[in-house]
């Protein structure tokens, strides 16, 4: 694994971003694996940015998120289908149909997750994976558990995962329980991993991921089996590694 440190959060992204612009400049017909939450916003601002000015295009990149929230449409604001559509495809210049997001409304969740893995396999797998860590060590919504999951699969959230994410939704909001993530096989098997990490709360999870025992009690830590691994975090998420 290749640890890249960052002083704060604006260099971490702007680090992050240029590994994924490498990617793009490298293979321009890349498929790139997306994430949500709130560390990857600074990424896909500073890809923005590139594209705006000329340095950068995702014209013949295709993309595929991990996970959606189960019960929600794509047109519902807390969906991560509207969250990418926000943040980050609408900003850009993907061509049309080119991202894919699990369909957290589908009557037959088994045939969609099923679908979602043939997606991956037609797309010949991914070729860089970003990743966000949770606090508890989940990747995706791959939350800790007895066992990796290797499929794309339907996930209870954890009481931490749902206090965790509580933070975007407003007071009296319904906040989903449920979500469809990837799984750990369609992440292993991408051809580079991305992880990045800030602020001092991910710290211990950070550590334990990267050094700690692999187990899938911190589905990260899974990770130190990747051979391409590059890790983007700042100082506060490294204050609790001591090398
Ligand atoms: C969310 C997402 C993950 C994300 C993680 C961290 O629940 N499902 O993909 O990486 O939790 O979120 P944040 O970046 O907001 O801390």
């Amino acid at each position: 694994m290749e640890i890249i440190k960052a002083h704060d959060y604006a260099e971490m992204s702007a680090k992050a971003a240029e590994l994924i612009a490498a990617q793009l400049l490298l293979k321009p017909d890349c498929v790139l694996g997306l994430a949500t939450g709130s560390t990857p916003l600074g990424i896909y601002d500073e890809l923005a940015h590139k594209v705006a000015a000329g340095s950068l295009s995702f014209s013949r990149a295709r993309s595929i998120n991990l996970d959606e929230y189960v019960g929600l449409s794509a047109d519902d604001r807390q969906s991560y289908a509207y969250f990418m559509r926000e943040n980050l495809f609408k900003k850009v210049d993907f061509a049309d149909g080119a991202n894919n997001i699990p369909n957290g409304t589908a009557a037959d969740v088994d045939a969609e997750c099923a679908r979602y893995d043939s997606l991956v396999e037609q797309l010949g797998g991914i070729d860089l994976q970003l990743l966000g860590l949770g606090p508890n060590g989940h990747i995706g919504f791959n939350e800790p558990s007895d066992a990796f999951e290797p499929n794309t699969h339907l996930v209870e959230l954890t009481a931490e995962t749902i206090a965790a994410n509580a933070r975007f939704f407003g007071e009296g909001e319904h906040q989903p329980t449920r979500a469809l993530t990837i799984g750990i096989r369609a992440i292993m098997q991408a051809k580079t991993v991305l992880l990045v990490v800030n602020g001092e709360a991910k710290a211990k999870a950070l550590r334990d991921a990267l050094f700690g025992p692999i187990t899938p009690r911190l589905p990260a830590s899974i990770l130190q089996l990747h051979p391409r691994l590059f890790v983007v975090a700042d100082e506060a998420a490294m204050s609790a590694i001591d090398r």
